[in-house]
């Protein structure tokens, strides 16, 4: 037990704000909470997102075909209409205003006796290009991947590219009767997840797909989404994991540093496993793209680990990711699906397995000499930081201390914004979701010694589902000016912390019990500063979602 007192510089508003009892997060092993898994006919409730999308029931992963249409966000996912397992792969479908709020629709596209649907994208073929739609109409266009059945006329197992679309602004989808419109010689098992998108210099339609086992991005292009022509393959002569798979790519060119003349492109590859937390995990590469070939700027040296590729997400539960079609003035929204390969049968969800990531903005940004993506929550998010639910914090130090935040500051849905200057300490950070007596919590510290960032879970309640579930993610991440901006975003079933104004990222799926709803903050053998202190409780009724 450390001398609280000793180390509080008390400032007048803040003194309310503090419980003054010193917590020591003691090393002592603690027991899972009793978390009632599927306990009664609702399921586990204590894990169902308020802000994050989840299905009502059944398994669901990638996002699919995200789209922008007539003021509505479309998410589309891998989804299981039969079950809480992965299975008969289908398209769930749900929509947003706010890209926060979402309401669930019924299924857009189900599996069938030939076929199951997999990953895929949505475009408005604003000119009907296609000739789908009605004269003067723009149909709404997906292609996604046909995992054929044994009948099909297809080998069981392969895979090809196939087309549906929408003529009422995606409520029903009607699939091309000429499928698929584009196939591997011979057929593959891994030819899938194609992503559209128009590629205004050219004038015509480009799609990336991926043979995930031959970790190659191919990239087509077509001028009616029907025809397509191969372009080229992107792929890494030296990407040091032959077994991994590549899968789900994205590619779209955003400003460097927001000038409109310097445009770069990013090319998204998904992969699993391999990821800089273990398993499944998103790299990104920056480069150029002359409308046939991709190009990247900088690329890790042969053999290099994952810790030299760039990834758009430190954590363990941030997969599958892809950006919407048609996003209001351009820009470039992302989703990712919040699990991971590793454990996603697994985790204790019930009657739903699966939950998105918040969706982000994407800016890219010269750091250190090189293109960086930048993340933040999107826009929209903002709105539900209201002052009125917000308890703000003057600056204090902590040295060699665990300080719990006061009562008013508790929750399990909240927005906390820290600066932490992590001084003379040897570890610094915070514990959200924590237990009254300390034993849980999830913890985001920065570690002096190796100017590392980590969120640590071994406490975080329930993780003895999966061996591999892993413990601790950690990247590495130099102070600026001796500081840390952290936002982090809890919800009753993930912690996401954007760290460095944007830089890094990471997503973490956690199970804690109802009751650990405690803020707490520690410095450990130093002192280290906390200011800029803002906790926003968003589980207010009015916020309570998603709304259906
Ligand atoms: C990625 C993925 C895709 C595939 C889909 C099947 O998570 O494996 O490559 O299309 O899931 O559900």
């Amino acid at each position: 037990m450390h001398d609280l007192q000793r180390s509080f510089i008390p400032f007048p508003r803040a003194l309310s704000a503090w419980l003054f009892t010193a917590l020591t997060m003691s090393a002592t092993a603690c027991a899972a909470p009793s978390a009632s898994v599927g306990a009664d006919n609702t399921g586990t409730t204590q894990w169902r997102s308020a802000l994050h999308y989840t299905p009502q029931r059944n398994w669901m992963n990638d996002p699919n075909g995200l789209v922008y249409y007539k003021g509505l966000y479309h998410l589309f996912y891998q989804y299981n209409p039969n079950g809480n397992v992965w299975g008969d792969m289908s398209w769930g479908h749900a929509t947003s205003r706010d890209l926060l709020h979402w309401d669930e629709q019924p299924v857009a596209m189900h599996a069938n006796e030939r076929e199951e649907i997999f990953s895929g994208s949505i475009v408005v073929d604003a000119h009907n290009s296609s000739g789908l739609g009605p004269a003067n109409s723009s149909p709404l266009v997906a292609l996604y991947t046909s995992a054929y059945k044994t009948g099909s006329g297809h080998p069981q197992g392969t895979q090809a590219q196939s087309l549906a679309y929408s003529i009422d602004d995606g409520q029903t989808w009607h699939q091309y009767p000429r499928n698929p419109v584009l196939t591997l010689d011979p057929e593959s098992k891994n030819f899938r997840d194609p992503k559209v998108s128009w590629y205004a210099p050219g004038g015509y339609w480009l799609m990336t797909t991926v043979v995930a086992d031959a970790h190659v991005v191919k990239i087509y292009r077509s001028n009616n989404l029907i025809d397509w022509a191969f372009l080229s393959d992107f792929s890494l002569p030296d990407f040091p994991n032959r077994g991994a798979l590549w899968e789900m790519p994205d590619l779209f060119a955003l400003p460097l540093d927001g000038d409109s003349r310097n445009q770069k492109w990013v090319m998204i590859v998904n992969v699993n496993p391999w990821s800089i937390a273990g398993g499944s995990g998103a790299m990104y590469f920056v480069g150029n793209f002359d409308g046939k070939t991709f190009t990247p700027e900088h690329v890790a040296p042969a053999g290099s680990d994952p810790a030299r590729y760039q990834w758009l997400d430190h954590g363990a539960d941030y997969y599958a990711a892809g950006t919407f079609a048609n996003s209001p003035g351009g820009e470039a929204v992302m989703i990712g699906w919040m699990s991971n390969w590793d454990y996603a049968s697994q985790i204790p969800t019930t009657p739903w397995k699966g939950a998105m990531a918040l969706p982000r903005l994407l800016a890219l940004k010269t750091v250190d000499g090189q293109p960086q993506l930048i993340f933040a929550p999107v826009e929209q998010y903002a709105r539900l930081l209201g002052e009125d639910s917000t308890t703000r914090v003057n600056a204090f130090a902590v040295s060699s201390a665990t300080r719990q935040f006061a009562a008013s500051t508790r929750g399990i849905v909240q927005n906390i914004t820290v600066t932490l200057s992590p001084g003379s300490a040897r570890r610094a950070g915070l514990i959200v979701r924590g237990s009254e007596n300390g034993e849980t919590g999830t913890r985001i510290f920065y570690d002096t010694t190796r100017g590392t960032l980590t969120l640590d879970r071994s406490r975080s309640g329930v993780t003895d589902f999966s061996n591999a579930f892993s413990k601790q993610h950690i990247v590495n991440l130099p102070l600026e000016n001796g500081k840390l901006r952290l936002t982090v975003i809890v919800d009753r079933n993930s912690v996401e912390v954007f760290a460095g104004d944007g830089r890094t990222v990471i997503t973490d799926l956690i199970f804690p019990a109802q009751t650990d709803n405690r803020v707490s903050v520690f410095a450990d053998d130093g002192e280290a500063t906390f200011s800029d202190i803002a906790i926003t409780d968003l589980a207010a009724p009015h916020r309570e979602g998603p709304r259906r």
